[in-house]
């Protein structure tokens, strides 16, 4: 009997271990680790997107997001010690954010979810014993628009021109305020629970 007990005790152990579950404190502890990181990395880019699109329109501030706001982006990532990719199905920059097959299935999941009116909410799982990945949708917002919006309309020829000679290979317009345009995707270190 007792040797049952180990023996089941060890297979609980080795499933629970082998599926990296994480438990519900795991689960609030990532969310909001996350959502911290985002709302940082969100408010440098949007703040930074407007000043410079303030400054010198669309040409100014669609460089200033390849060039200057992407290693930005990466301090921040290992100031955290985490990996940050912002990725959607209709990419512009399809070199650096083309999707990974959980991020497409997450992408979709979340594009159903709003098809049918739902809420949709940041998702965490673990990848492995040691890896937790977050995910969270990206919407549109009117400054959004002078870049990603419906072409000849909020997305004036002029900038789309810029558009597509830096891009072009260019999906990602079309969009109206409140579309689902992606999502934010991070890889962060699991503490261990022991
Ligand atoms: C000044 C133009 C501009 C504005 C404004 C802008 N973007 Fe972008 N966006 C770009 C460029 C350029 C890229 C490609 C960057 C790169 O080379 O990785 C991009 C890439 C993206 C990506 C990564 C996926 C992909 O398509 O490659 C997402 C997600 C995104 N933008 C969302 C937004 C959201 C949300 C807003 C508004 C808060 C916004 N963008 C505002 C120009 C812009």
């Amino acid at each position: 009997m007792k040797l049952f007990s180990i023996f089941a005790f060890t297979l609980l152990l080795w499933t629970g271990c082998s599926s990296g579950k994480l438990s519900p404190e795991e689960q609030d502890k990532y969310v909001r680790q996350g959502q911290d990181i985002t709302k940082e990395v969100g408010m440098i880019m949007t703040s930074a997107l407007t000043k410079s699109l303030n400054d010198g329109g669309v040409a100014r501030a669609a460089q200033y997001c390849s060039y200057i706001a992407i290693p930005l982006v990466d301090t921040l990532a290992v100031r955290h010690g985490v990996q940050i990719r912002r990725t959607s199905t209709k990419l512009r920059n399809a070199k650096n954010d083309t999707p990974t097959e959980r991020e497409l299935a997450v992408l979709e999941q979340y594009a159903r979810q709003k098809e049918a009116g739902k809420e949709l909410q940041p998702l965490v799982e673990a990848i492995d014993p040691n890896t937790v990945a977050y995910y969270q949708p990206i919407f549109v917002q009117p400054m959004c628009l002078n870049c990603h919006g419906v072409e000849g309309e909020t997305l004036t020829e002029d900038n789309y021109t810029i558009i597509k000679y830096m891009y072009p290979k260019d999906e990602a317009t079309g969009y109206k305020i409140d579309d689902l345009r992606g999502i934010w995707s991070l890889t962060m270190p699991r503490e261990s629970t022991e």
